[in-house]
C-alpha cells in the first residue's frame, strides 16, 4: 500500500492537537489529525464541570511548573488569553468570569469542541478517529507512520497526546515513549492537581469537621519549588479537599507536610490577646468568632478544659501558641489519588531539548511536542488549556512557515 503524503501529521486530537491542526491548516499546510479514541477532546468535554475553564485572563509564566520555568514564556507571550477570547467571541460563544481570572462557557464545553472542529474544517484538516498509530519511523528528513487507516508519510510529526491522567478516557504514555525512542529525556512524571489522601489514624480527630469549607493560605514544597495559594479548603470524612489541596498537590512530594493557615488575613494572636484584656467570655466562644465554630471546637477539644475557660484567665503564651498552631497547621498526607483522579501530569518531555519558539525537537528536526506531554504544567484555573492553545499556536506557525505563504488567503 503506498503511503499518503501530508505536510504535517498531528497525533492526538485533544485541546492542543485540534488547535494546532486548525491553525496550521489555515496557514496552508496539508494536515492529518489522528486520535485513537472514538471521540475528540474528551478532556475538554469533562473540563470545568462540563463548562470548560478555557483560559485564565491573568495567565503568566509564574502560573506554571517546569524544570525550566522560562521555557513557556515565549509561546504564552505570542498567543495570549486575549487571542483565545477573540476566537471564542468570533464563534459567538458566550462566556463568564468566575473568579481569579477564570473564564468558563455559559452553556457547555461542547461549544469549545464545536469551535475547534469548525476551525479544523476551515483549514481543510483531514481527521481520522478512532485511528491508532502502530509504528513511527524516521524516513529521510521526514517520518513514516503505520496507522489503522493505512501508511502515511509526512515531513513533520507533531505529538499532542497529552498527559497520563484519566486513562479511562484515552490517556496514554505514547508521547513519552516516542520522545524517549528519539533520544529525548523525560522529566519524571507524577499526578498533579490531584486529591491527596490521609491516613485514617492521622485524620480521625478531624472527622467531625466534615463539611466545613473556608478560605485558607496553603503551602507545599520548599525553596524555589514552593507553591503558596489562597484558596477554599473543604474538610471531608476522609481528609482535605477542594481547590486549596488540588493547587498544593502539584508542589507536594511524598513524605512532606502541607502547611495551612486556617485564619489567613488575620494575626490570630492579636484579637485573642485583645479579648484577654477586654472580654469575659470563654475561650471557645472567642475563637468561634474568628473561625467556623465547629473548627474552633474541634481544635480546642485537643486541649482539655481550654474551651470553657474564661479567655481572661489564659496565659499570653498559651494564646500565642494556639494562634500559631492554627496559622501554621502542618498535616502530612499519606499519598495522592493518582492518575485516576488527577487533572494533569507534571513532568514530561524535557523542554531543554525543544525550541521555545516552535516546540520543535532540537534532536530530531521535524518532530514537535505540544500541550501537556511537555514538561509545562499549569495551576488550577484555565492555565493548562492556555498552555495547550499557546504551544499549539507556536508549533502551527512553524508548520505554516514551512509550507510557504498561504496562497488561499
Ligand atoms: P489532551 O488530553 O486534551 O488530548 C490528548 C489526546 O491524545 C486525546 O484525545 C487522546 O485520546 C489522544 N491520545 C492519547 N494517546 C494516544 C495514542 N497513543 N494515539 C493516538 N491518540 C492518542 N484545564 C484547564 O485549563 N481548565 C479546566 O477546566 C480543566 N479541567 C479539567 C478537568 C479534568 C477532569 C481533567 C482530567 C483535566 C482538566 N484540565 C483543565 C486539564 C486539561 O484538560 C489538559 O491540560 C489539556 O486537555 C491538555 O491538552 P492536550 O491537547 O495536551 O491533551
Amino acid at each position: 500500500m503506498t503511503a499518503e503524503h501530508f505536510d504535517a501529521v498531528i497525533v492526538g486530537a485533544g485541546a492542543a492537537g485540534l488547535h494546532c491542526a486548525a491553525m496550521a491548516g489555515q496557514l496552508g499546510a496539508k494536515v492529518l489529525l489522528l486520535d485513537h479514541a472514538p471521540k475528540v477532546a474528551e478532556k475538554i468535554r469533562i473540563s470545568g464541570g462540563g463548562r470548560c475553564n478555557f483560559t485564565n485572563r491573568e495567565a503568566t509564566p509564574a502560573n506554571f511548573l517546569s524544570e525550566n520555568p522560562h521555557f513557556c514564556r515565549s509561546a504564552l507571550a505570542r498567543y495570549t488569553p486575549a487571542d483565545f477570547i477573540a476566537l471564542v467571541e468570533r464563534h459567538g460563544i458566550r462566556w463568564h468570569e468566575k473568579h481569579k481570572g477564570q473564564l468558563f462557557c455559559d452553556r457547555s464545553a461542547e461549544d469549545i469542541i464545536t469551535m475547534l472542529l469548525t476551525e479544523c474544517e476551515a483549514g481543510g484538516v483531514v481527521r481520522r478517529q478512532p485511528c491508532a498509530v502502530r509504528e513511527v519511523r524516521r524516513a529521510g528528513d521526514g517520518f513514516e507512520l503505520d496507522t489503522d487507516g493505512g501508511p502515511v508519510a509526512t515531513a513533520r510529526l507533531v505529538v499532542a497526546t497529552g498527559g497520563l491522567s484519566i486513562p479511562k478516557i484515552g490517556a496514554t504514555d505514547f508521547g513519552h515513549r516516542l520522545a524517549m525512542r528519539f533520544g529525548h529525556r523525560i522529566v519524571e512524571t507524577r499526578p498533579g492537581l490531584v486529591p491527596l489522601t490521609f491516613d485514617g489514624t492521622v485524620w480521625a480527630p478531624f472527622v467531625p469537621l466534615a463539611g466545613i469549607s473556608l478560605e485558607v493560605g496553603i503551602e507545599a514544597g520548599s525553596g524555589k519549588a514552593r507553591g503558596r495559594f489562597l484558596e477554599d479548603l473543604l474538610f471531608t470524612h476522609r481528609g482535605l479537599s477542594g481547590p486549596a489541596v488540588l493547587q498544593a498537590s502539584s508542589y507536594w512530594h511524598e513524605g512532606e507536610p502541607l502547611r495551612i493557615d486556617l485564619a489567613h488575613g488575620h494575626e490570630l494572636a492579636d484579637p485573642l490577646l485583645a479579648a484577654k484584656r477586654g472580654s469575659r467570655r470563654q475561650l471557645g466562644n472567642e475563637l468561634a468568632e474568628l473561625l467556623p465554630r465547629r473548627l474552633a471546637e474541634a481544635w480546642l477539644a485537643a486541649r482539655p478544659g481550654w474551651a470553657a475557660r474564661p479567655v481572661a484567665e489564659m496565659r499570653d503564651a498559651d494564646l500565642r501558641e494556639l494562634a500559631a498552631g492554627l496559622q501554621g497547621w502542618e498535616i502530612r498526607p499519606a499519598g495522592s489519588e493518582g492518575y485516576r483522579k488527577a487533572e494533569v501530569t507534571l513532568g514530561g518531555v524535557d523542554t531543554r531539548e525543544l525550541s521555545s519558539q516552535t516546540m520543535e525537537s532540537r534532536l530530531v528536526p521535524g518532530l514537535f511536542f505540544i500541550g501537556e506531554v511537555v514538561d509545562v504544567t499549569g495551576w488550577l484555573g484555565g492555565y493548562n488549556f492556555q498552555w495547550a492553545w499557546a504551544s499549539a499556536a507556536a508549533c502551527a506557525r512553524a508548520l505554516g512557515a514551512a509550507v510557504g505563504p498561504n496562497l488561499h488567503g
